[in-house]
């Protein structure tokens, strides 16, 4: 595979291959540092969106395999604006070995890694973000030992980190139940492979409205934001019918006693979780974020073929 575009395009023995290769590469680091697998290398990160931990994460990857990366702010390249998508990827191909990009319209990933002969990640688009769902996924692998068998449940919007979550967790064995407000669910597409997936592993997809019903016995519940970049106008509206979708005290209580509580971040604390749950005994939510950073390096030695 040329790319990272989505974690549905992937088996599932390439996808605990790249867990098991983040794993290692983590263990190395902490033990005294990486190898410079990636002397030489340059990855160019192209941000339509602001990023705190992608921007970091990928930079400092790079970093600690000796390689180097290259920040483009939303305000230099115009993907698709100043020049076409096909142009700039033909023209940043003859410059650098990798590149990452953070779009709004997840067509545009695919336009720039069709045209780019160079292997391109998604660092987040409209339809999914994959490379945090490898970091979620290390993140329970580390702390469950596999994901086969766990209850996994999405509280909140069925957006883009819901749909990759969904893909990760369903194709390496683990169930998904998502609860979201009518109106705010995963799109059919995405749950019709999610099902797929999960018919493959012995998993199951359970779409439910309760949010008590989706962390009955469950090992991890995870939310994101209410309103993703991009959204921001309707702010207003969807802060009137998420409140029920809060991941507080109480609701935590419900799901198994050992549930991990898990947050791609940015959190915005008492809106779609609360102080205490954020900072609780259930909370890996540093951890995970930490986990972008071993979880890409991965994906980035895979992907030039030098691990
Ligand atoms: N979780 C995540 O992707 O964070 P950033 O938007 O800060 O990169
Ligand atoms: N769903 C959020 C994730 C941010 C990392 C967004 O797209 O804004």
């Amino acid at each position: 595979m040329k790319d990272f575009i989505a974690v549905s395009d992937y088996s599932a023995e390439e996808l605990q291959d790249l867990l098991d290769l983040a794993v290692r590469l983590k263990k190395e680091y902490f033990a005294g540092g990486n190898q410079p697998l990636l002397q030489g290398k340059v990855l160019a990160m192209i941000f339509q969106k602001p990023s705190l931990r992608t921007r970091v994460s990928f930079d400092m990857a790079m970093r600690h395999l000796g390689g180097d990366a290259l920040y483009l702010s939303p305000a230099e390249i115009g993907l698709g604006k100043r020049e076409s998508i096909a142009d700039v990827a033909r023209v940043i191909s003859g410059y650098v070995q990798i590149v990452m990009a953070r779009v709004f319209d997840h067509a545009h990933v695919v336009e720039l890694a069709k045209w780019a002969t160079v292997p391109v990640l998604n660092g987040l688009s409209d339809y999914n973000h994959p490379c945090q769902a490898m970091a979620d996924a290390l993140t329970i692998y580390e702390k469950f030992g596999s994901l086969k068998g766990l209850n996994v449940a999405y509280v909140g919007d069925g957006n883009n980190v819901a749909v990759s979550l969904m893909y990760v967790c369903t194709k390496l064995g683990a169930s998904f139940a998502i609860a979201n407000p009518e109106g705010y669910g995963l799109s059919p597409d995405a749950v019709e492979l999610g099902e797929k997936f999960a018919a493959e592993t012995g998993a199951s997809v359970r779409l439910v409205r309760d949010p008590h019903d989706a962390v009955r016995g469950a090992n991890v519940i995870y939310t994101d934001t209410w309103t993703s970049m991009g959204q921001e106008e309707e702010a207003a509206r969807r802060a009137k019918v998420f409140p029920p979708y809060q991941v507080n005290a109480a609701l935590v209580a419900e799901a198994d006693k050992d549930v991990i509580v898990m947050h791609c971040l940015p959190a915005h604390r008492g809106e779609e979780i609360t102080d205490e749950v954020a900072d609780g005994p259930h909370s890996v939510l540093f951890p995970q974020a930490h986990n972008r950073l071993h979880a890409q390096k991965a994906l980035l030695a895979r992907l030039l073929g030098v691990a």
